[in-house]
Formats: structure tokens, C-alpha cells, sequence
């Protein structure tokens, strides 16, 4: 057995069981080798744009004895992966901005079956408002802390709907009415760091319309409350 860290059995928590996965980005393939060895997945696409991450992957996979399970590719993104090999794609410990470049470049993650398990380290808020601007609703979100640190996981289909959200929701998305520690400690580092961002604004250009727009954010969560 793998035991993996909170940060990426929260995003294994997400997978169906019996789906074949992508890992895009996956370094040492402990997540796509955790999943196969508790028989979560019959088997795995782990994939890298770089070489030396693959070799990790490649070392974990035959020190586990599961590399007739495991397709490793040297791939950008999800080029080198076909829609019709894989059921949940999963891309963690990348920055939201490249997470959305990925799925943009890769037009078929939105066909019928494909569950997204998204694990945004920056830039959550691009990731989310990328999402429901295209057509995929968020079917659930989580958080927890890790090493001292606090992650969060999404999971998303394609409905072919556009929603519309606020700035805060976008930026909060569904942690806004959670709880727990994890969560909480998330918004409130969101919301904190909004503010500081709008304290310089207003030093160096308070004519900026960004100005405006994290004003309204903060108004919207006037009332939040952990
Ligand atoms: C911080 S590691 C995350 C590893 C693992 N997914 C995790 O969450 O622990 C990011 C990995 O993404 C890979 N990567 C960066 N850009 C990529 C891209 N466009 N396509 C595929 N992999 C990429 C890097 O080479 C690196 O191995």
C-alpha cells in the first residue's frame, strides 16, 4: 500500500472507482500508484512534460510492481492522451492559470463521462471562473491542511451551461459556506489577501477599476462569517 498525503487523497477521494484515469503532471505517479494498488483504478495514464518527472514515476511504478498497469507518457498537457483511454482526468500541484491552458487546449474534456479533478496550488479563482465561463459545473469542492499548509481539490463535468457568479463566489467558490478548519482558514486567506491587494491599489492608483471590483468583493462577504 502507497499512503498518500491529505493534499493528494483528497483529490483520490474524487475518483470513481473502476474509471481509467490521466494524472497529467504527475511526477513521482504516487497518486495514479495509490488509486491502482487499493483498487480504486484498473489502470492508469501518468503523464509528464518532462523527462526526469517521469523517471520518478517510472521508479515508483516498478517499485510497486504495477507498470503493466500504468501507461507513463511524456506529454504537454493532455496532448498525448485520447479521449476515448480515459474516464477522470486528474491535474494536481499546478498553478489554476496552466490548469485552465491544459483543459483549453484539449477541447474533448468536455464529452460525455470525463470527470475533471482539479488541484489548484495558485490562482483558484481563474480555475473556477475558466470552468463555469466554458460550460462545467463544480460538483464539489474540498480543503485541508497539509504540512501546515491549506489545499483545496474541485471536481467538475460538462453540462454545456454558463453560469454566472459574483467576484467573491468566483473567488471563494464553494468554501463560502463550509465550516470546517480547513475551509475556513482558506477564505480567510482570500479574503485577507484581497484586502491588502486593495489597500495598495488605493496607495498607488485608486483611480483603478480593479479598485471598484475588490471593494464589491469584500462588501459581498461583509457577512461572512467563519
Ligand atoms: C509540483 S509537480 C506536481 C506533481 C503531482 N501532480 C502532485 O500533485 O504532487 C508539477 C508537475 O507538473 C509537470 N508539468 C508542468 N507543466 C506541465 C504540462 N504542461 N504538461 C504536463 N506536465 C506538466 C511538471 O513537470 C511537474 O512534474
Amino acid at each position: 500500500m502507497l499512503k498518500l498525503r491529505s493534499r493528494l487523497n483528497m483529490a483520490a477521494q474524487m475518483v470513481r472507482k473502476g474509471s481509467r484515469i490521466a494524472d497529467i503532471g504527475t511526477d513521482h505517479a504516487y497518486l495514479p500508484a495509490s488509486l491502482i494498488l487499493d483498487g480504486t483504478v484498473p489502470c492508469a495514464i501518468a503523464a509528464d512534460l518532462r523527462k526526469g518527472p517521469l523517471e520518478n514515476a517510472e521508479a515508483t511504478v516498478n517499485h510497486y510492481g504495477i507498470a503493466e498497469k500504468v501507461q507513463l507518457r511524456l506529454s504537454d498537457g493532455l496532448k498525448c492522451v485520447d479521449r476515448s483511454e480515459v474516464d477522470d482526468i486528474i491535474i494536481a500541484g499546478m498553478g489554476g492559470i496552466l490548469i485552465s491552458e491544459i483543459l483549453e487546449a484539449a477541447p474533448w474534456v468536455k464529452e460525455k463521462n470525463i470527470q475533471l479533478i482539479l488541484q489548484p496550488q495558485t490562482h483558484d479563482e481563474v480555475l473556477r471562473k475558466w470552468l463555469w465561463e466554458n460550460g462545467f459545473e463544480i460538483t464539489d469542492e474540498k480543503s485541508c491542511f497539509d504540512d501546515g499548509k491549506t489545499y483545496i481539490c474541485m471536481s467538475a463535468v460538462y453540462t454545456g451551461e454558463i453560469t454566472s457568479h459574483s467576484d467573491a463566489e468566483i473567488l471563494l467558490g464553494g468554501f463560502i459556506n463550509k465550516s470546517d478548519d480547513a475551509s475556513v482558514s482558506f477564505c480567510e486567506k482570500k479574503i485577507h489577501r484581497t484586502k491588502v491587494r486593495l489597500e495598495a491599489l488605493r496607495k498607488s492608483d485608486p483611480e483603478n477599476a480593479e479598485t471598484e471590483r475588490l471593494q464589491k468583493i469584500l462588501n459581498e462577504v461583509k457577512e461572512w462569517q467563519p
